[in-house]
């Protein structure tokens, strides 16, 4: 069984699902891409939603099967998830700890919205080996993951340069969010000196604040070569990376510096996939 206490971000997610705007939408273009590429092969099959927050996915991944079941470990995301798709199944559980669902169970197992990146490197490994073990043979494990190269890293919540925008109108935008959004703009710099001590860089894979939640969550930020690598130690084998922009990437890609990239990803054929060691204690 998985601490859920150990998690800060547990907290957070708690904290503000009330307030939890989701998009209405894709959350970018990559991932219009990806569902409708996984589509044919996903149709009327099984699909288990993961992280479903408020249920935005839903409205996608529904279009695609009546067979779905919607998890996320926050109470109060699924009372959401609940009132905004009456009679669709929601479950309350941890994605470090799929025990409730059996072995190959889904043709498409999703963790959308970069949700991947609220555990810490340890719980999100675990987490993609329970995503690969409760998936079929022939199914498809799709997340998305922020970029280190990428311009969340890093950010904090002074102005931010973006290779697309001049320093000038990083700036000007800073200026304006901070006098529009005061409060918010104090949090954010109190929550980034409060996680100083949480930061890690290791290169390939980092751990850092973003912008969302006034910075006080803490994500995991890695590269596309070692998403493919953590994937293969959780029994994936990646077999597509797609940028935010809708672009494919390739699997040693270390040039892009887009925010976040769609990983797709097959059980890898042949590998035992076992269930996630019990916490005695
Ligand atoms: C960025 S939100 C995305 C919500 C939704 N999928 C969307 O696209 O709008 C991430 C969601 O993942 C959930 N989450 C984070 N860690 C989780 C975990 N270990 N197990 C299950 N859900 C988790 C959070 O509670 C939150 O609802």
């Amino acid at each position: 069984m998985v601490n859920a206490s150990a998690d800060p971000n547990s907290e957070i997610w708690h904290r503000d699902a009330n307030q939890y705007e989701p998009l209405d939408s894709w959350t970018d273009v990559g991932e219009r891409r990806v569902l409708s590429e996984i589509a044919d092969r996903t149709r009327g099959r099984a699909v288990l939603d993961v992280g479903v927050g408020t249920g935005r996915s839903t409205w996608l991944l529904r279009l695609l099967t009546a067979d779905y079941l919607g998890i996320d470990y926050e109470p109060s995301m699924l009372e959401r998830a609940r009132d905004a798709h009456p009679g669709i199944r929601f479950s309350q559980m941890d994605a470090r700890d799929l025990s409730e669902l059996g072995d190959d169970s889904f043709a498409l197992t999703y963790f959308s919205h970069a949700g991947l990146d609220s555990l810490d490197h340890e719980g999100r490994a675990t987490a993609l080996r329970e995503l690969a073990r409760v998936t079929k043979p022939d199914g498809l494990v799709v997340y998305s993951t922020l970029n280190r190269r990428g311009e969340f890293f890093q950010a904090g919540p002074g102005p931010v340069d973006q290779p697309q925008r001049s320093h000038a109108v990083s700036v000007a935008r800073f200026a304006a969010r901070a006098a529009l959004h005061p409060r918010s703009h104090l949090a954010g710099f109190r929550n980034v000196r409060g996680h100083r001590s949480s930061f890690e860089d290791h290169v390939e894979w980092a751990i850092d604040t973003m912008p969302t939640h006034d910075w006080a969550l803490l994500v995991h930020f890695t590269t596309v070569p070692h998403a493919v690598r953590e994937a293969a130690e959780a029994h994936l084998e990646v077999t597509s990376v797609i940028s935010r922009e809708g672009d494919e990437l390739s699997l040693d890609d270390r040039e892009s510096r887009t925010a976040w990239f769609h990983v797709v990803a097959r059980p890898a054929p042949g590998e035992t996939r076992s269930a996630p060691q019990t916490n005695q204690q």
